[in-house]
């Protein structure tokens, strides 16, 4: 337990010369920095408690062995006994350590002393014993704010921030002192982001102590836990309702907003999509047949056109097969459409399987195929004309049921037959009805007499 009567050494060198004045929330500190006849005051408070804050210096050391007042700000309780202290100090070279922004106002009471301005001299004091730096804390409560601090024995006196009020003070903070520090920033700091921007300073440096010029003197345990339990302390303009309440409102807005327009964006990707697969659908049902996904009669006839003018380039031969399977509407009279949709199906399947990757398969119309066969000699299309058709020989099992059938086929040669693509159709479309004709089931070669 300290006496609160008498100075108090924090640091070695460094006093708590500040008051403490029973039952009152609001307890102001001056701190005493020993270093012989250049001695210094920090923030030496207003005409109230000046007679004990000058009496606990003076059981410390000589008054006339000071030679700076540390003015952290303009505030009364922070220099308005200044004029009382030069009349004692009686020293033609005392200097009033302060920002330029404090002296215009400070000079108002009745300040005779020269200053010592911080921003012309890079923002340190250096004296026999101590290197002082000084931080600015701009509107941390006021235009000139700063704070200083002492490397040498990692102590921040932070003026007014880090201030408490307290119903019952204590010399150290405790583990509740934010609830004290809480009450007086919310009131006296300007807003979130300007004590936000002074916390950002202070984090950079290496603390041991801090003495603020209220409330309780801070611990190096205690320090970081308080300073991100202030930097999230709305403050300052939140004590106004039509602020906090206009604030509240505008970030629902924005919040709304933000939701809409994710929505939005969502949709918008959703239909991009969408859009997307139907084009790629419409695609597909231009070049393709719908029911066994192979090329369709136009797909085909484009087709055709690029085979003839690269085999005109090359002089390649290829055969053209008009295949139509033979009684199948009979299959659809008797099981219906869907075993006759399946046994396209399962054409489709068998013959792809059964011919070169560079072989065309199409289906031009309900049962009729076509088989373009690229690159061929006379023996080569003759063996793999027979394979195809053997393909059909082979029973057809569609939903357990076995069916028999053939196909009749009818070959037009290019460039022999004709050298276009409708020539090429129609020829072998004329053989393959010869083969009709001939009684199904058979391979018919287009030939001048059909
Ligand atoms: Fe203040
Ligand atoms: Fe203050």
């Amino acid at each position: 337990m300290y006496d609160y009567s008498k100075a108090i050494e924090i640091a070695k060198d460094i006093y708590w010369v500040g008051t403490y004045v029973e039952n009152d929330v609001f307890q102001c500190h001056t701190y005493l920095i020993v270093d012989g006849n250049e001695s210094i005051i920090i923030d030496s408070g207003s005409m109230m408690e000046y007679e004990e804050v000058k009496a606990k210096i003076e059981s410390i050391t000589n008054l006339k062995n000071i030679k700076y007042i540390i003015a952290h700000h303009q505030d009364p309780d922070v220099c308005a006994n200044i004029p009382a202290f030069e009349k004692v100090i009686q020293r033609d070279d005392l200097l009033i350590v302060t920002h330029p922004r404090n002296i215009t106002l400070i000079k108002h009471y009745g300040i005779k002393s020269s200053y010592y301005d911080i921003e012309e001299h890079n923002y340190k004091l250096d004296t026999k014993n101590f290197l002082l730096k000084f931080l600015t804390t701009p509107y941390a409560h006021a235009p000139g704010a700063f704070v200083t601090y002492n490397q040498e024995n990692k102590i921040l006196f932070s003026s007014d921030i880090f201030g408490g009020l307290e119903e019952s003070w204590h010399f150290w903070a405790n583990d509740n002192y934010f609830k004290e520090i809480k009450l007086f920033h919310e009131d006296y700091m300007p807003s979130q982001d300007i004590l936000s921007y002074s916390l950002e300073k202070f984090k950079k440096l290496d603390l041991e102590i801090i003495a603020p010029q209220h409330g309780s003197l801070i611990k190096k345990r205690c320090i970081a836990p308080l300073i991100k339990n202030l930097e999230n302390l709305k403050c300052g303009l939140y004590i106004e309702e039509s602020y906090k309440n206009s604030i509240i409102y505008k970030n629902k807005l924005l919040h709304e907003a933000i939701v809409k327009e994710k929505k939005l964006l969502q949709e918008i990707q959703k239909s991009q999509s969408a859009l997307a697969k139907s084009k790629q659908r419409y695609k597909e049902l231009a070049t393709k047949d719908i029911l066994t996904g192979i090329l369709n009669r136009l797909a085909f006839e484009k087709e055709l056109k690029k085979v003839i003018s690269s085999a005109k380039r090359t002089g390649a031969k290829f055969a053209l097969l008009f295949l139509d399977l033979d009684h199948f509407k009979e299959v659809n009279d008797t099981y219906g459409h869907d075993m006759g949709d399946k046994l396209l199906q399962e054409v489709t399947k068998r013959v792809l399987s059964n011919i070169r990757v560079e072989d065309i398969f199409a289906r031009i119309g309900g049962d009729e195929f076509i088989l373009l066969f690229t690159n061929i000699n006379k023996e080569a299309l003759h063996s793999l004309i027979d394979k195809t058709v053997s393909l059909f020989g082979k029973p057809w099992v569609i939903n357990g049921i076995k069916l028999n059938m053939t196909t009749s086929v009818g070959v037009s040669i290019f460039p022999d037959d004709a050298d276009n693509e409708t020539g090429l159709m129609k020829k072998a479309d004329i053989a393959m009805y010869k083969s009709k004709e001939l009684g199904c089931n058979q391979v018919v070669y287009f030939e001048k007499s059909l």
